[in-house]
């Protein structure tokens, strides 16, 4: 492996614990190096799930998170001006697909559409790389996969995915864990007991009924995990759940206060 991309390899075996088929699944499409999109709510593991499953291919992982101010060569890259001249630099995108890893585009519909045809190429089986500035084609090496990271919903008509860049890709669907699971999850991360977490996990359940009927979105997995970490530095638990939970996600008196019943309800008034 070129020592470029090695440093990319995750070293320590990232704590995830499946929801559903997800790494079944997501092994298959890495057999195939199918392109995937990653798609779910804020904060319900899409990012560790990749980092788990970069781990357990013993691939690299190659992150970038996208936004609107993106321009192609962010991705490919450019030549750069230093002491000898000019000198051309692999972005991120030619870094993976040249010497192999996974390559995740974090929040990709951020990045304007016409940024994102440039991954068109090496999405389809011909799976190369134009560096026009360059002169070069790059021929993406058999270890490389695109991956991009989607939050459905959240997005106006005009910030969505082209459907020709969408049909280039296989998808799997994140939800948040089961109960039980959960529980164990904010448990594992915060340091709080079984008991707290599933509190926490209870007024999350409520919250999230409230998606759509005022709430943009409900309290996700990492917002419990930061309750859950004032709670274990001995921050008064609904204090925690005000400050990591209800404030941050809304700004309405009414969900406030329905967020504060819910806290209420499983930590006491
Ligand atoms: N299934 C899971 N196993 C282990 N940890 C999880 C799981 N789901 C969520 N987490 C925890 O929740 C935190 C938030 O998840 P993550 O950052 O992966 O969310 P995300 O889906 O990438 O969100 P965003 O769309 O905002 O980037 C993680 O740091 C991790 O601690
Ligand atoms: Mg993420």
């Amino acid at each position: 492996m070129n020592e470029q991309i090695r440093g990319y390899l995750v070293e320590a075996k990232p704590y995830y614990k499946p929801v559903a088929n997800e790494v079944e699944l997501f092994r298959a499409a890495y057999g195939r190096r199918m392109p995937m999109i990653l798609k779910g709510p804020t904060g319900c593991g899409k990012t560790r799930f990749m980092e788990f499953m970069a781990w357990s291919l013993n691939k690299p992982l190659i992150t970038l998170a996208c936004n609107e101010d993106m321009t192609a060569s962010d991705l490919v890259g450019r030549y750069l001006l230093d002491a000898d001249g000019t000198r051309w630099h692999d972005g991120p995108l030619t870094v993976a697909a040249r010497h192999g890893g996974i390559c995740y585009l974090d929040e990709v519909v951020e990045a304007r559409q016409d940024t994102t045809v440039i991954i068109h190429p090496l999405t389809d089986d011909r799976r190369i790389l134009p560096l026009d500035k360059r002169g070069e084609l790059v021929h993406a090496h058999p270890d490389f996969q695109l991956v991009v990271s989607y939050n459905p919903g959240y997005q106006s008509a005009t910030k969505d995915l082209k459907q020709s860049t969408k049909q280039r890709f296989g998808a799997i669907e994140f939800h948040y864990p089961k109960q039980a699971e959960e529980t164990a999850i904010v448990a594992h991360e915060s340091g709080v007991g079984d008991d707290i977490a599933a509190k926490l996990v209870g007024i999350a359940h409520r919250s999230r009924g409230l998606r759509g009927r005022g709430l943009e979105e409900g309290i996700s997995t990492r917002m419990l995990i930061h309750a859950g970490l004032l709670i274990a530095d001995g921050i008064k638990p609904r204090e925690a759940c005000a400050l990591a939970m209800a404030k941050p996600i809304t700004d309405d008196e009414d969900m406030t206060q329905a967020l504060n019943g819910f806290i209420e309800a499983y930590f006491g008034p």
